[in-house]
């Protein structure tokens, strides 16, 4: 099954001129949460079954866990998360900030990630770069694994308040008390490493 899903979501990715994002991850040091994670849970696949991945929808853990994403799962709203401060050396967003909507909720979870993040702790997004227009905005991605685990597939938003650039990211970033250490922006999506 995940082998046809793979090969329709590489053939729609072919097909598509929707925006498309490779990606290659490395596994990243410490202990982890990654937030949004459900779906796919890219970041547990990446980073092993230590790793905390929080998602606010049962369905989107019940996914990510029936293709094979082993992690600690919580299921929370990641604005308030049950976690102490400094709880973690790493937090990650991988294509799941474009789903947490509106501005003020991106400006939440940024400051919550902080929250429970250790004084030196990481911070990473991958994620895309999304103008208000069209209604509909997908993005194929191909997800490169440590272990050379291939994922391909797709995330798509639609409607009013999605618009998103690593400007805006950064500067909700740098609002809740981070600094910038890397960034790398494409013509569809960006990554960014903060501290
Ligand atoms: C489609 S996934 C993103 C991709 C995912 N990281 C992966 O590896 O496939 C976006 C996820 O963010 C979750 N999400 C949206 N708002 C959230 C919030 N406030 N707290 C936690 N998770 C949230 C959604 O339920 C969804 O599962």
């Amino acid at each position: 099954m995940r082998i046809i899903k793979r090969f329709l979501m590489k053939s729609l990715a072919k097909l598509s001129r929707r925006p498309k994002v490779k990606v290659s991850l490395e596994r990243l040091e410490g202990f982890v949460v990654d937030i949004g994670a459900g779906g796919e849970g890219v970041i547990a696949k990446a980073c092993g079954m230590e790793t905390v991945c929080v998602d606010i929808r049962k369905g989107e853990i019940g996914e990510a866990k029936s293709r094979g994403a082993v992690a600690q799962w919580v299921l929370c709203d990641a604005c308030s998360m049950p976690f102490k401060n400094g709880s973690f050396d790493v937090a990650t967003f991988f294509f799941s900030l474009m789903y947490i909507r509106p501005l003020e909720r991106k400006r939440a979870v940024i400051v919550e990630a902080k929250r429970v993040l250790k004084l030196d702790g990481l911070l990473y997004f991958w994620d895309a770069i999304i103008a208000e227009k069209p209604d509909l905005h997908v993005v194929f991605v191909e997800a490169n694994l440590p272990d050379g685990e291939k994922i391909f597939t797709g995330y798509g938003v639609r409607g009013d308040g999605k618009e998103q650039t690593l400007e805006l990211v950064s500067k909700l970033a740098l609002e809740a008390g981070f600094k910038v250490v890397s960034t790398e922006s494409h013509k569809n999506w960006f990554t960014a490493c903060l501290h």
